[in-house]
């Protein structure tokens, strides 16, 4: 199996980056440094050449090189890398107040032709405690799997919350003439059966994936989507009629949702993904916090699976503070399951001793105040 990899990275005037120029083979790459010391920023710069928001959903003006209070006026992620396809380049960058570009060898490229030359996959720290954490937290994490895939899904929920919040603001603001919002909620409707049935689709691979697999590290997960479109769906309701009840309940919601300020009606947006950790068979968001991630690992990992096999590369992960909260067991299953897949993961961590179950099969970089060394 091919693997979607980096072999070399540079970045300009990104973060505390000036200009950094990294050389690096297909295996995976261990950074590990302090804190603060630019560990994550090149992980996010990396994701900046995937489509989407980035790793930490920051815009130009953040990601930017500051120094005192000089801002440089443009930032920029380049890459030689190899794909599905062989090699290809990645650019990505922005001038300040300018949208962000992204070039796949030298042209600009749609979402969905990016993904499937160069899948990516990213895990956060803040997702250790997804299962236990906001709902909404929850989805996006799910969405984000689901995005990775299919990248029409991201275009979708786009669509579909821009909408939204146009109705909720003429909900708000009481005055909507009603055939303006029949047809914002057509559109809504429309969209969000979309999203419903791309959520599906996308939950019975993974759920076929994690079954498929031994109980290793880590564990299994028992998946569920909570939601009302998604419900209808999966009773076997046609697409049509689950627009018309979708429609419905957003019309019969009107007053509510204006009311409450809030969008309360059932649609996508408030679709919840429950997890149960079925050796223990608890709801994941009772486990313990190293069970949690361990969970969370295990669901992206199955769908790193699920990419290699849509896009014939195992996707690139970046995997920041993979290792935190994970006993020495545990994180040796990790470096077994990369290798296993034949991932390009960049991983981070405070301390080297993290990746002991990685050396030979990782490169390793140590980061000290934006200087980035091999070790
Ligand atoms: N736009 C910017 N210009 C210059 N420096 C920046 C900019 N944005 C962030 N930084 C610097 O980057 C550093 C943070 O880097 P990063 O988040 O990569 O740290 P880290 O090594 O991942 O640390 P931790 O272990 O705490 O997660 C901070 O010191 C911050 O001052
Ligand atoms: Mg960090």
């Amino acid at each position: 199996m091919k693997s979607a990899h980096i072999t070399r990275l540079r970045l300009t005037d990104f973060r505390g980056y000036g200009a950094l120029d990294l050389d690096v083979d297909a295996r995976p790459v261990a950074i590990y440094g302090p804190n603060g010391a630019g560990k994550t920023n090149i992980l996010e710069a990396i994701s900046f050449l995937a489509p989407g928001k980035g790793l930490r959903g920051a815009d130009t003006e953040a990601v930017v090189r500051h120094e005192g209070d000089m801002a440089a006026p443009a930032w920029a992620v380049f890459a030689e890398a190899s794909g599905a396809r062989g090699a290809l380049t990645l650019a990505a960058g922005a001038r300040l107040g300018a949208r962000r570009q992204t070039r796949l060898d030298g042209s600009p490229v749609s979402r969905a032709a990016l993904a499937r030359a160069f899948p990516m996959l990213a895990l956060q720290p803040e997702e250790d405690r997804l299962f236990a954490g906001p709902r909404a937290e929850r989805l996006k994490f799910f969405d984000g799997l689901v995005s990775a895939a299919a990248p029409e899904h991201g275009e979708a929920l786009n669509a579909y919350d821009k909408l939204r919040r146009q109705r909720q603001k003429l909900l708000e603001d009481g005055r909507a003439d009603p055939t303006w919002l029949d047809a914002i909620e057509t559109d809504m409707a429309a969209h969000g059966v979309a999203i419903a049935a791309a959520r599906l689709d996308a939950l019975s691979r993974l759920q076929a994936e994690i079954d498929a697999a031994p109980d290793t590290a880590f564990p299994k997960a028992g998946l569920a989507l909570d939601g009302a479109t998604e419900a209808d769906l999966a009773a076997g309701m046609k697409s049509g009629a689950a627009e018309d009840a979708l429609q419905n309940r957003l019309r019969e919601g009107r007053d509510r949702d204006g009311a409450s300020g809030r969008s309360l009606s059932l649609g996508p947006h408030r679709t919840d993904l429950t997890a149960r950790h079925t050796g223990k068979d608890r709801p994941a968001g009772e486990c313990s916090t190293g069970e949690q991630k361990a969970l969370v690992v295990r669901l992206a990992l199955a769908q790193a699976r699920v990419l290699a096999r849509a896009t014939g590369a195992a996707p690139l992960l970046l995997l920041d503070e993979a290792c935190a909260h994970l006993d020495a067991d545990r994180r040796a299953g990790l470096a077994e399951a990369i290798s296993g897949l034949g991932a390009q993961a960049w991983l981070t961590g405070v301390e080297r001793g993290l990746f002991n179950a990685f050396d030979g099969r990782a490169q390793m970089f140590e980061v000290i105040a934006g200087q980035v060394t091999p070790r």
